[in-house]
């Protein structure tokens, strides 16, 4: 019986006028309207994304290059669960931070280490998680040493990715992305090796992150002087997608060449040459490849309009091992952030457009179609139960 305490039930609210306006996501992609801008501000619909996608679903958290050693770690935080990769041997482990005593986190940061010792009262855990010190416990009866661990949280290496998952019934990820897979076997992803990332602080919700890697349509405006040169928007287009991803192909103009000074992944077809891949994995791994460079987007979700992006551009060995490319690369890390600071002029502009009273969802361009399959993908998420 429902009590005057009883918790509303989860779901997006809907307008006042009773109306479904997320229902529009679902129509043929020439008839849908955009997901709602209310998806994009209340927290009760976060929340919501917490309880189905988050913790459901496979979510990116770096690159297995950034372990490449035994007992080198990176730290992260998604959606409040502190978290650390490590090389534990040849395995790579995804801990959870926090401390067994009183919660503080164990580590911060990233580098190398044989162990981690919570800073505050010295308990220390070994690479695989478990409590190998605890000093000055010895009075607390049944205090069981043995049995104490840091969680470990599944996890799986995909094209030199990490990827957790925190619901243990999850499907494997691999399987569900075989069509992409196959599309990106010709670059072999897990090659290509990370510089250090450019690190943005991200005052809007993670989806219009998402949107806005996912569409080539604004390079017509947002980036008329960068990216529409080399990749007209009119040219760009998404695959038909069944799984959890999307797939957006960039042709470059024909008179144009792309590329850098840096060497070129082997034996790719004319077509690849001359193409920027661009691809999601839903709900937040945001990838773009050309021949020579790889540009990974790591987000971490920490409130309904915050996350952090870390934009991680990556080469092949040899061009990171070669100081003769060292300008090369660097002039690419630098194109990379002009193009993203532009997305941030974009980003920024639709949060604040979202959270006005006036905002409503808007129709599709067919050079959204990519963002289509987000959306919908999203909304059976949140209507999964
Ligand atoms: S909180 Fe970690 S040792 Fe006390
Ligand atoms: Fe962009």
């Amino acid at each position: 019986m429902a009590t005057p305490t009883a918790k509303r039930p989860l779901r997006p609210a809907k307008p006042r006028d009773g109306s479904d306006d997320a229902a529009a996501v679902r129509r043929p992609l020439a008839q849908a309207s955009t997901l709602p801008p209310r998806y994009y501000t209340e927290p009760e619909t976060y929340a919501l994304e917490v309880e189905r996608i988050f913790r459901r679903e496979w979510l990116s958290i770096g690159r297995v290059d950034q372990v490449a050693k035994p007992g080198d770690f990176f730290c992260t935080e998604i959606f409040g669960e502190p978290l650390v990769a490590v090389r534990d041997g040849s395995q790579v482990r995804v801990l959870s931070r926090v401390c067994r005593h009183r919660g503080m986190a164990v580590v911060a940061g990233a580098g190398n280490t044989s162990s981690f010792q919570c800073p505050y009262h010295t308990w220390t855990y070994a690479l695989d998680g478990r409590l190998v010190g605890a000093p000055e416990m010895r009075r607390a009866e049944d205090f069981d040493r043995a049995g104490i661990r840091l969680p470990e949280i599944r996890s799986e290496i995909w094209e030199g990715w990490i990827f957790v998952n925190f619901d243990d019934r999850a499907w494997p990820l691999a399987p569900a992305l075989e069509p992409l897979m196959r599309a990106v076997a010709p670059y072999g992803l897990a090659q290509f090796r990370s510089t250090p990332p450019l690190v943005f602080d991200s005052p809007w919700n993670w989806k219009i992150m998402v949107d806005n890697f996912m569409e080539s349509y604004h390079h017509l405006g947002i980036h008329a002087d960068t990216l529409q040169y080399f990749y007209p928007a009119s040219g760009t287009y998404a695959e038909d997608s069944d799984g959890p991803y999307a797939i957006l192909r960039n042709p470059a103009r024909p008179d144009v060449e792309i590329g850098t000074e840096l060497p070129q992944v082997a034996g790719l077809t004319d077509d690849l040459q001359s193409l920027l891949f661009v691809a999601a994995v839903f709900p937040y791994h945001l990838f773009a490849v050309t021949p020579d460079l790889l540009t990974y987007y790591q987000i971490e979700p920490r409130t309904v309009d915050h996350f952090i992006l870390r934009i991680f551009v990556c080469a092949l060995p040899e061009a990171l091992d070669d100081p003769a490319r060292a300008a090369a690369l660097e002039s690419a890390r630098e194109f990379v952030n002009r193009v993203h600071l532009q997305d941030i002029v974009a980003c920024s502009g639709v949060q604040a457009g979202y959270r006005s009273t006036t905002a409503r969802p808007g129709r599709y361009s067919h050079l959204e179609k990519a963002l289509w399959q987000f959306h919908r993908w999203v909304l059976d998420r949140l209507e999964s139960g």
